[in-house]
């Protein structure tokens, strides 16, 4: 998959596993995994569909409606990948954190909907429920922080509120943070994902 590896300056610091949103690229939320931590390593990564040309993670059949198979797929690839970064640029494959927007997050949510271990930990800005019919691994532990916006029409507040649910009904640590705003992605919840972050 296209990526940007940069190797960070603490090995015993995490690898950001950075996943951008519709229409984005690997660049995008570079700044943000940067002021998170700037000690962490960073694997940002560019979704491998293309709807009418704007970079996704997997194909969807309209607005909010996921091509579940193509999930399903686009995921095993991802986790794979992860896999042969870890082993190419000899990072800790049991310290890796997602930073996750939009598309990114939903990907993201696939994830941890879909292997045991598969992160150490998650920020989801803006994620939707991936899969009502999975069967979640065991999540234990897990820290996982969600952003969400009380009038985001494409993600709409219960579904934030269900996603939750379904991730500590896993075992999950979940911490659902509220912005008043849409979809968008907002320095605030940045802040808050940090501050997150800093506690763990
Ligand atoms: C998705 O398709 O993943 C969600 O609708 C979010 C988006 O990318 O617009």
């Amino acid at each position: 998959m296209k990526h940007i590896f940069e190797k960070g300056s603490n090995p015993d610091k995490p690898t950001f596993l950075v996943l951008h949103g519709t229409g984005g690229t690997e660049t995008d939320l570079l700044p943000i995994a940067r002021h998170i931590d700037r000690e962490a390593s960073i694997l940002s990564v560019r979704g491998n569909v293309s709807e009418n040309g704007m970079p996704r993670f997997f194909r969807r059949l309209s607005e909010g409606v996921f091509d579940m198979a193509d999930l399903k797929e686009r995921t095993a690839e991802l986790y794979d990948f992860i896999d042969t970064a870890a082993k190419d640029y000899g990072f800790d494959r049991n310290n890796v954190i997602a930073i996750g927007y939009s598309n990114g997050a939903n990907i993201a949510g696939n994830l941890l909907f879909s292997y045991q271990n598969s992160l150490k930990a998650a920020i989801l800005h803006h994620p939707m429920v991936p899969n009502r019919e999975a069967d979640i691994p065991n999540l234990t532990d897990v820290p996982i922080f969600i952003t969400a916006g009380t009038n985001d029409p494409i993600c709409p507040a219960e579904e934030s509120e269900e996603l939750k649910e379904l991730l500590e009904g896993a075992g999950a640590h979940v911490q659902l943070h509220w912005e008043h705003y849409g979809h968008q992605l907002t320095m605030p919840e940045v802040e808050a994902a940090k501050d997150w972050y800093d506690h763990l």
